[in-house]
């Protein structure tokens, strides 16, 4: 699908790799809509692209509802959708104080899980009722955020790998069922991306994982992660699957 003229909706974008994406869809001609809950970074990203920003808390039906219907109001029906919108917060299932509090764990399934779902079956539905494209026959593109972690399980983080593992999980059987709309479905897992949700990791960690990296030991730049949503949207024939994006980095 070209990007030129299209209209995308992107959760998180109002900062690291969502924002990075608005920008990149915008320099390519696309209709930005930049969904998030920090309406302060939203309406930043949305000012610099040109485009809107609109409130939105992933884990709600009614906010996920209303803004894909205002983002369809001003620029018509999303042909791109893609789910950047995250927290962290990783802790230890058990330490020294004892379980981790069981809202922890829901709290992070809720924004990660629910919330990808809640925007893909908001933004597959608009762009099952429009018409096919002349050029590629297709009607859309979801585009979701797993991580590495999601593979490679790293300790201190279940719920955090449980819920990347499901993103990724989702790719091929809502690629199969959005298949008679000619909706494609993938996902991109980053490896270690420099955005303020990384940046608050612990320095030594940082520095352990960029040195385990193969090549190149540094820091995914956010217009990396961009410029695979852009290979995802142009290429047809990348449906059902997930991409790593992270230099080889296997995480221990
Ligand atoms: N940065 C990395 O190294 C890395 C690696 C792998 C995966 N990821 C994933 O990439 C995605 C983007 O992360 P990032 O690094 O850009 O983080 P970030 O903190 O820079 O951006 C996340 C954005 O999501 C928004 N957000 C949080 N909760 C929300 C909610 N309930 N509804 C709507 N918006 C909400 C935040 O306000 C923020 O603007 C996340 O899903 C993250 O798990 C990041």
């Amino acid at each position: 699908m070209k990007i030129h003229g299209m209209a995308a909706v992107i959760t998180g974008g109002g900062s690291g790799l969502g924002a990075a994406t608005a920008r990149h869809l915008a320099s390519a001609g696309a209709k930005v809509a930049v969904l998030d809950v920090n309406m302060d970074m939203a309406r930043a990203v949305a000012e610099e692209t040109g485009g809107i920003a609109l409130e939105c808390d992933v884990t709600s039906d009614e906010q996920a509802e209303t803004a894909i219907r205002q983002a369809r109001e001003v620029h018509g029906p999303a042909r791109i959708s893609v789910c950047c919108a995250g927290i962290s917060e990783s802790r230890r299932m058990v330490d020294r104080n004892g379980p981790a509090p069981l809202a922890h764990h829901r709290r992070l399934v809720e924004v990660h899980l629910v919330g990808t779902y809640n925007i893909c079956r908001l933004a597959a539905a608009d762009m099952a009722a429009v018409d096919p494209l002349p050029d590629t026959g297709e009607r859309g593109v979801l585009i979701n955020t797993a991580s590495i972690a999601g593979f490679d399980g790293p300790a201190g983080a279940i719920t955090y790998d449980a819920v990347k593992a499901a993103i990724a999980a989702m790719s091929l059987p809502m690629a199969r069922e959005l298949s008679r709309y000619a909706i494609r479905v993938m996902a991109i897992a980053p490896g270690i991306f420099e955005t303020p949700m990384a940046i608050e990791l612990r320095q030594d960690y940082i520095d352990k994982m960029t040195q385990a990296i193969p090549f190149p030991k540094r820091f995914g730049q956010p217009v990396e992660y961009a410029r695979m949503v852009e290979t995802i949207v142009t290429t047809p024939m990348l449906n059902g699957e997930t991409i790593r994006i992270d230099g080889g980095l296997r995480m221990t």
